[in-house]
């Protein structure tokens, strides 16, 4: 399973390389606000961080705009993946960039038969958010065994990507699931690693081996 940071936030992508787990990175309009840098900016900054796919999302309401958004966008680096919404237009801009040789992350998918369409329009990624289903008392976890069922009944080449994850068992059950990528936020990152036992057993071993005689 590929992890992917869900931030713009070079720090913490930078912590998150640090770590040795980071395979890429995905943004969005949110989480760019939120760094307070101006958005081309901010894609080449991380771009230059990882060589994985750094997801940077088009914002439209209308296939050409997306379009041309998308062709600029990928003129950043060439590790952008354009991200674009899961509806009429941004399929329609999915097919035209994928066509081009463009990789599209078809983000806000909410059921199976959008992601059907999305691999169908050429997506090198597709995102279900998993939390935002939780969130409304729907399991968000079903959604991404029921699409990597139908992708595998018909070999897409399409890429799962969990999003929307909020704590450690997302990760888990997305990886039993099969998942191909998951993209966590920092914050659950060190949580991913942390049990209670481990540093207690590691304490132990290390008050412990100051007892040992040394020669
Ligand atoms: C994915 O690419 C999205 O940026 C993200 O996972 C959304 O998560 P949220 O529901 O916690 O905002």
């Amino acid at each position: 399973m590929k992890f992917f940071i869900d931030t713009a936030d070079t720090t913490e992508i930078r912590d998150a390389k640090a770590l040795g787990l980071l395979d890429g990175v995905t943004t969005n309009p949110t989480l760019v606000a939120k760094s307070g840098k101006k958005f081309h900016d901010v894609i080449a900054e991380i771009c230059d961080i990882t060589e994985g796919p750094v997801s940077a999302e088009a914002v439209a309401d209308n296939a050409e705009d997306f379009i041309a958004q998308g062709r600029e966008l990928a003129k950043i680096a060439k590790n952008v993946v354009v991200k674009l919404p899961l509806t009429t237009e941004g399929l329609k801009a999915c097919r035209a960039l994928s066509d081009d040789g463009i990789g599209v992350n078809v983000t806000l998918c909410f059921q199976p038969v959008q992601a059907l369409m999305a691999a169908k329009a050429g997506a090198r990624f597709i995102s279900p958010f998993i939390g935002r289903l939780d969130d409304i008392s729907t399991d968000g976890m079903q959604l991404i065994a029921e699409i990597i069922q139908i992708y595998d009944n018909y070999m897409f080449d399409t890429e799962v990507l969990a999003a929307s994850i909020r704590h450690p068992l997302h990760v888990q059950q997305a990886a039993l699931a099969g998942a191909h990528v998951a993209t966590i936020p920092f914050s659950v990152v060190g949580k991913l690693i942390q049990h209670p036992l481990t540093d207690l057993g590691n304490a132990r071993f290390m008050e412990d081996f100051k007892n040992i005689p040394r020669t």
